[in-house]
């Protein structure tokens, strides 16, 4: 099975968990792939089969998912085309304003991805990634909003929109 062969035969280092090809089938028999909220594409170059996306909340308002490139297939390119590609599908396919992504912070791969294809980081998250050994790092995340994807712009986050505390609470 070449999904198996796949997630077994190549380093993935941003994810914490061990996958081995019993875990996969059993994922495979329970809808961990494909179902009415969730779809897994097989990314090629035309040539070969480069690597995978699962993308999943498919009936949320921000549909999010997790892209892996061959090891030996990385910084080629293809990560870039293939997310192109996942926003260009999900923004025909589904009534969504938003697709969104999370990452560890030091997967600078990932976010130099998202940012190629117009991502917008938007998301801190101190601790919030289990890695290996039960160590939390920081974890961030990023979206793509349709306005963006269609127009090629890229609309900031306004990061100065805290409430004045300094002198206290108004009218209360
Ligand atoms: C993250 C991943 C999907 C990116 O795919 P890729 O094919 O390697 O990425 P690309 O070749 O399209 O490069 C995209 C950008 O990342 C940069 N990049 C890629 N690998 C890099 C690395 N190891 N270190 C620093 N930058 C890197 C590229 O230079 C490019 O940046 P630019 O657009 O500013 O020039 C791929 O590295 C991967 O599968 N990693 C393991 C799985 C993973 O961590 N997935 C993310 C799940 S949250």
């Amino acid at each position: 099975m070449w999904l198996g062969e796949f997630l077994v035969s190549h380093d993935w280092p941003f994810h914490a968990g061990a996958v081995d090809r019993d875990l996969v089938t059993e994922r495979l028999r329970h809808g961990y792939y494909d179902g009415p909220d969730r779809a897994t594409f097989i990314v090629t170059d035309g040539a070969q089969r480069v690597g995978l996306v699962r993308v999943e909340d498919l009936d949320d308002p921000t549909p999010t998912f997790d892209l892996r490139i061959a090891s030996a297939l990385r910084r080629q390119g293809h990560g870039t085309a293939a997310l192109r590609e996942l926003a260009r599908w999900v923004f025909d396919t589904l009534d969504v304003e938003r697709l969104e992504g999370t990452t560890r912070q030091d997967n600078v791969a990932m976010r130099r991805t998202f940012r190629a294809v117009g991502f917008v980081k938007e998301a801190h998250y101190r601790r919030g990634w289990p890695s290996h050994g039960g160590r939390l790092l920081d974890a961030v995340g990023y979206a793509l909003l349709r306005t963006d994807w269609r127009e090629g712009t890229t609309t900031s986050v306004d990061w100065n929109d805290e409430p004045d505390i300094v002198d206290g609470p108004t009218g209360v």
